[in-house]
């Protein structure tokens, strides 16, 4: 089964091939980071106006690189939520107007669950129940997983988006966007014990994060910093982040006892975080993604719509809306089930 995959939540278009969930034939993106860099972040107007002129030229080099022809084609699989709106609506247009033209099934998808799936999809193993560690620049939370597209909230943040709080203090400390990567290689060279700061908690929501209280701390040791002492902000910052993720996740798998870990967003891709997952998690399994698909793409799309294709998705491509926020349904109460009740049954709000 060919799967057509389209990603355009934010500011990356991607246009992806994937047989039966797992096989790449192609994974093209085009992204924009080059244009947003000038303002420090995403401007969501120009994202949305990005992707209405990249959609054809990354559709029509992806179909070229995997060899396949419209017919051949089973199914759309669009990112649905979350993200910014003007972004969904071109990918979700794009893909309503195919599924018509062309005459396929379409599937939504959740991004998020996707960033997890693309774990799955890089080790080709399910290994369930399992805890899910989603880090992006959007998101934080822990979930338990019993199928690639089944989850359960355990917690989640309650202000910033771990890569949300490395891109914040990337600024702080004058590096350029995307942070994250650039405070991984400051961090390098500092000593991580250097400014004594303190992870967030949450009151009586022990699997809750908090980062804007780190923010605020990185804050006031940045003001009046001496050039040398950057980097040693750099680090003292990660590892706290870091550790506060990692700390967690460990205890989650012990206390829910779940077999392995999938983590997904593209703060996956530092490595101290991969250490300290090693150093915690002795003897379980933890799954990274594959570095093409850390960040945004269409094969963890494409990948996860098939197993909801599988489970019996399907959508109207008249009616298909974005959702540019997904609040997943926690756990042990109803508090946080806000997904609304036209969409209450669909994947997107957590089973
Ligand atoms: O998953 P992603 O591509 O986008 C969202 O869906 O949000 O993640 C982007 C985020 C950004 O905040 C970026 O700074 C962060 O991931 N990131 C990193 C690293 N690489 C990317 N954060 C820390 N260390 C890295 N090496
Ligand atoms: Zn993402």
């Amino acid at each position: 089964m060919l799967v057509l995959g389209i990603e355009s939540t934010c500011d990356e278009m991607g246009v992806s091939i994937v047989r039966s969930g797992i096989e790449i034939l192609s994974n093209v993106t085009y992204s924009q980071i080059a244009l947003h860099r000038e303002y420090g972040g995403v401007f969501p107007e120009m994202a949305a106006r990005k992707h209405v002129e990249t959609f054809i030229p990354v559709l029509e080099e992806a179909m070229k690189v995997a060899g396949v022809t419209a017919e051949e084609i089973d199914l759309i699989a669009v990112a649905q939520g979350p993200g910014l709106v003007g972004s969904l609506l071109i990918g979700l247009h794009a893909a309503k107007t195919l599924a018509l033209a062309w005459n396929k099934p379409l599937v939504g998808v959740n991004h998020v669950q996707a960033h997890l799936y693309a774990a799955m999809m890089s080790h080709k193993t399910w290994n369930f129940p399992a805890l899910g560690v989603v880090i992006s620049g959007g998101h934080t939370y822990l979930s338990m997983l019993t199928s690639p597209v089944k989850e359960e909230l355990i917690g989640t943040t309650i202000d910033d988006a771990v890569g949300e709080a490395f891109d914040k203090v990337a600024v702080l400390l004058g590096l350029s966007y995307p942070g994250g990567p650039l405070v991984e290689k400051l961090a390098k060279t500092g000593e991580k014990g250097r400014f004594p700061l303190k992870a967030g908690r949450v009151k009586e929501r022990p699997w809750d994060f908090s980062y804007s209280g780190l923010k605020t701390q990185v804050l006031y040791a940045s003001k009046e910093l001496r050039e040398e002492d950057k980097a040693h902000l750099a680090a003292s910052f990660q590892e706290v982040a870091l550790r506060d993720v990692v700390d967690k996740a460990t205890k989650a798998v012990e206390n829910f006892n779940l077999d392995s870990v999938y983590v997904g967003g593209g703060v996956s891709n530092n490595m101290r975080l991969r250490e300290l997952f090693s150093e915690k998690m002795k003897g379980r399994a933890v799954y990274f993604p594959s570095p093409e698909l850390t960040l945004d793409n269409a094969a963890m799309i494409a990948g996860l719509g098939y197993h909801l294709w599988l489970e019996g998705y399907r959508e109207d491509p008249l009616s298909l809306e974005p959702i540019p926020r997904i609040i997943p349904r926690h756990r042990r109460s109803s508090r946080e089930a806000s997904c609304g009740s036209s969409s209450e049954k669909h994947s997107l709000c957590f089973s």
